[in-house]
């Protein structure tokens, strides 16, 4: 019953974060189009109801997969098993941080919590250290995570050659799209200038 409520849930979360991603694809366009088709998708997903079922769908991801992971602690074998529960629980704790910044940004800064705040902390030193590895493993764990329920949900549908190969396909698109993407954010392909407000919260003082 359990992971039939999850699989419901992460359906929910899964068209929010397939238009995300569309979303931030954008920034391989420019900055200001990013921004333009956040707008766009906000008129939706900032919908008080569409927000709080899609907050406690989150939470509900969260909760359940660490309660997954630790009821067969110790029984999972072979690499694609092992693999969904790192995911899984890289993907805990990144929504965790990511759902908690954008709420403390939006409610305690008060800023508008667009690309600028997504990404600043890719553009200034030290922080970038943490945040290409955090939001590149974002992206490759969702794919992988995806990747092993496809190999698990298909394993009387297809050959294993097929399911295999199809399996390492969605993780070799996962993670040539958040490497992509990262370079995006990074502004590899177009100019970003990240305006002080949005610097700021990064300051250190002494
Ligand atoms: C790849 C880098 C990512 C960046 C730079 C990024 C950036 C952002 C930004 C700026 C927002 C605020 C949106 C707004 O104010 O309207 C946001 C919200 C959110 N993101 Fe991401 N995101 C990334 C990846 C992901 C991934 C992989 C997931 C899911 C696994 C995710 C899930 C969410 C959720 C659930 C929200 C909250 C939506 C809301 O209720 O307002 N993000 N993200």
């Amino acid at each position: 019953m359990l992971h039939k409520i999850h699989r419901v849930s992460a359906l929910i979360l899964g068209v929010f974060i397939v238009f995300h991603l569309i979303n931030h694809l954008f920034i391989l366009s420019s900055v200001q189009q990013h921004i333009d088709v956040m707008n766009l998708f906000r008129g939706v997903y900032r919908n008080i109801i569409v927000e709080c079922v899609l907050l406690l769908c989150a939470m509900f991801q969260v909760s359940s997969g660490i309660y997954f992971v630790w009821n067969r602690r110790g029984q999972r074998k072979g690499f694609l098993e092992k693999a969904q529960a790192i995911s899984g629980l890289y993907l805990a704790y990144f929504l965790l941080n990511h759902i908690g910044a954008v709420l403390f940004g939006r409610g305690v800064v008060g800023i508008d919590t667009n690309i600028y705040f997504g990404i600043s902390g890719l553009h200034i030193r030290p922080f970038y250290v943490y945040f290409f590895p955090y939001y590149f493993l974002a992206v490759v764990a969702l794919f992988v995570h995806l990747a092993s329920a496809f190999n698990w949900l298909s394993r009387n549908k297809l050959s294993n050659i097929h399911r295999a190969n199809l399996t390492f396909l969605i993780i070799a698109i996962g993670v040539s799209t958040s490497f992509i993407m990262i370079l995006g954010f990074s502004g590899f392909f177009s100019d970003i200038l990240i305006p002080p407000e949005y610097s700021e919260i990064y300051a250190i003082s002494d």
